[in-house]
């Protein structure tokens, strides 16, 4: 079922997602629901608090974009309580855009390599490094679950160049291509 997407402004994008009960009723039909709704919006990433609800899931899927991130060919990840165990001090710089923040891209600077623990849909515990853009998009993705977005990580100037676009976002004075909330 394609859930609405819940954009800027929304309180639920700040919260601190919970951890998720492994055993919580519903949990693989939410996952089914947050990948239709990320395709259904063109995504290559969503959190569960882009759907709203307050949990600690995240989706990433390259495979879309493999044409230009050739390393993405096989990049589908589902990531239930993941957390960062180690960060590189090498940073990389790449262009994000996000679900919740739609027309808006803005160049963000995060470590380029990340190790991640976290639970797959088998249940299963595993421990990768990424690296690259996808290691890029899991980045983009794990910070909703603090409730971060990347226009806090963006210069002041580029903050203010797109103050007007958020506003209007947060009015609620544009035309989404998705079901919003
Ligand atoms: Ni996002």
């Amino acid at each position: 079922m394609i859930l609405p997407i819940y954009v800027y402004g929304q309180p639920v994008l700040r919260e601190i997602a919970k951890p998720v009960d492994l055993n919580m009723e519903g949990l693989d039909q939410l996952i089914a629901d947050m990948y239709e709704t990320m395709k259904n919006a063109d995504g290559v990433g969503i959190a569960a608090p882009q759907v709203g609800k307050s949990l600690r899931i995240v989706i990433v899927d390259g495979t879309d974009i493999a044409e230009d991130y050739p390393e993405l060919k096989d990049f589908k990840r589902v990531m239930i309580n993941p957390e960062i165990t180690e960060k590189s001090e090498e940073t990389a710089d790449y262009s994000e855009g996000c679900l919740s923040v739609p027309d808006i891209n803005c160049t963000v600077t995060r470590p380029k390599r990340i190790t991640v623990k976290y639970i797959n849909q088998k249940r299963e515990t595993v421990t990768e490094t990424f690296d690259g853009f996808g290691c890029r998009m899991v980045e983009h993705e794990l910070d909703h679950l603090d409730g971060h977005m990347f226009i806090d990580r963006v210069s002041q100037i580029r903050r203010k160049l797109i103050g007007g676009k958020l506003r209007k976002l947060e009015a609620r004075n544009f035309r989404p291509r998705y079901k919003i909330k």
